[in-house]
């Protein structure tokens, strides 16, 4: 009803909405999200239901056509990504090239940004084909870029994709066996790991999904949108959480596990410390995913027979937390990256893998949203305001006489 750009005609008035926290730039039909309730939805179906029972495809398949699979539209739409699941050889003279400690982050955007070079049938986001095959080749491909990012990283031999294996399996294979030894997952890592990557599936209008919608109002094609949202989830901020709350509870063991002299440090914001993996932007009252990947946490550390010490620390950061001031009144509870690195350490990843584990689980919601963006009619280019705080006006002065 109420039209903003007549408004600013009228007056020349332009609102300032620092972090944009109370700006809707888009309407979307993807995931429904009430952050006072800590409500998540994925096309109106519960995340708790989803995480329960369904699997990562499906929920993949979901966000994007709007609708849960059949047995039958299941089974193509598996096909069709196991078919895609190899890089072409060239793509590999990519890692080659980069140093043997680049982040797997960086040569995860860089690997996807360039994809585009090897498609030419991706250049056009209004072609329905293009769309689609560009979305299949992603979801197939970025488990095998993933898994020679960590092959690069280790300086082990790539190991190639095998189809007659599902999604999660095939990339732990592919990570995790050498040349000497098959990798053959325990299916509670594979049932956990399918979980988390539903759980990231897709989170509405957050920083990487809103930087893909922004690059992709431009028309840029998907590859590039893509690699993108993959830098904006790098930040520490968002994505990267889940490496810096490792980070965090090595340095809270490493000086003794005083969880309390911690605590302190984060209320007196010490050099900028915060508690990694709490709060969040939406949810005001508790993280629905942080719920079940806390469950989960206990589940996989106790079927693999680990005792974690860092466990042991975030439940007592939590419970400490959870019962002060300082957290209760800024409503700080834990939030989707609290837990989940522990279970990614238990499960073998370094911290480096932490945030492309995110990646993969949060590229149908960027496909979804993507799509949704450019197929809308009347959809415009993202191109926000500014407040300008510079000097008004002044004579430019030749540089012999500054
Ligand atoms: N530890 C300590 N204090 C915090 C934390 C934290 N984790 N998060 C927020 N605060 C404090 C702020 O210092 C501020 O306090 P003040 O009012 O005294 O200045 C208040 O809470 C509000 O914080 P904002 O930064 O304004 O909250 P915002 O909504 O902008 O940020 C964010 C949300 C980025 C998630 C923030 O809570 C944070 O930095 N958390 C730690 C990083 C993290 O876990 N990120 C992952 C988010 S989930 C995801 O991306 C998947």
């Amino acid at each position: 009803g109420f039209d903003v750009s007549k408004l600013r005609a009228q007056t020349g008035l332009v609102t300032l909405d620092s972090g944009y926290g109370n700006t809707a730039a888009y309407k979307s039909a993807v995931t429904y999200l009430d952050g006072e309730q800590g409500i998540l939805r994925y096309r109106g179906y519960p995340i708790e239901q989803i995480a329960e029972r369904g699997s990562f495809l499906e929920t993949a398949y979901l966000l994007r056509s709007g609708e849960l699979p059949t047995v039958d539209e299941l089974a193509t739409f598996r096909n069709e990504i196991t078919t895609h699941t190899l890089l072409h050889e060239d793509v590999k003279r990519f890692y080659d090239g980069f140093p043997r400690d680049a982040h797997p982050m960086a040569m995860l955007s860089s690997v996807v940004s360039a994809l585009s070079t090897f498609y030419q049938d991706s250049h056009n986001p209004f072609d329905e084909r293009q769309r689609h095959i560009s979305s299949i080749r992603l979801l197939a491909k970025l488990p095998t870029i993933a898994a020679y990012a960590y092959k690069k990283s280790v300086g082990q031999p790539v190991v190639y994709p095998r189809n007659d294996l599902g999604y999660v399996e095939n990339f732990l294979r592919m990570t995790f066996s050498v040349p000497a030894e098959e990798y053959v997952p325990d299916p509670v890592v594979t049932n956990a790991l399918d979980k988390l990557l539903i759980l990231h599936a897709d989170h509405e209008q957050n920083c990487s999904t809103s930087t893909v919608r922004l690059v992709g109002s431009s028309q840029a094609n998907l590859f590039a949108s893509i690699s993108a949202g993959i830098n904006a989830l790098w930040g520490p901020l968002h994505g990267g959480a889940n490496a810096a709350v490792l980070d965090m509870l090595e340095s809270i063991q490493a000086s003794g596990g005083d969880v309390d002299a911690f605590i302190r440090k984060v209320k007196n914001k010490e050099d900028g410390v915060r508690l990694m993996g709490f709060g969040h932007r939406v949810y005001k009252s508790f993280d629905p995913r942080a719920k079940i990947i806390k469950a989960a946490a206990h589940d996989v550390l106790s079927a693999l027979g680990k005792s974690d010490e860092l466990l042991d620390i975030a439940l007592r950061l939590e419970e400490h937390a959870l019962s002060d001031d300082y957290f209760v009144s800024r409503n700080l509870y834990p939030n989707v990256d609290f837990y989940t690195g522990l279970i990614y350490r238990a499960m073998g990843f370094p911290t480096s893998m932490f945030t492309v584990l995110f990646a993969i689980g949060r590229l149908p919601g960027w496909i979804a949203q993507w799509e949704e963006m450019i197929t809308e009619p009347g959809s415009r280019i993202g191109r926000p305001r500014q407040i300008y705080t510079g000097v008004v006006e002044r004579d430019y002065v030749p540089v012999e006489q500054r």
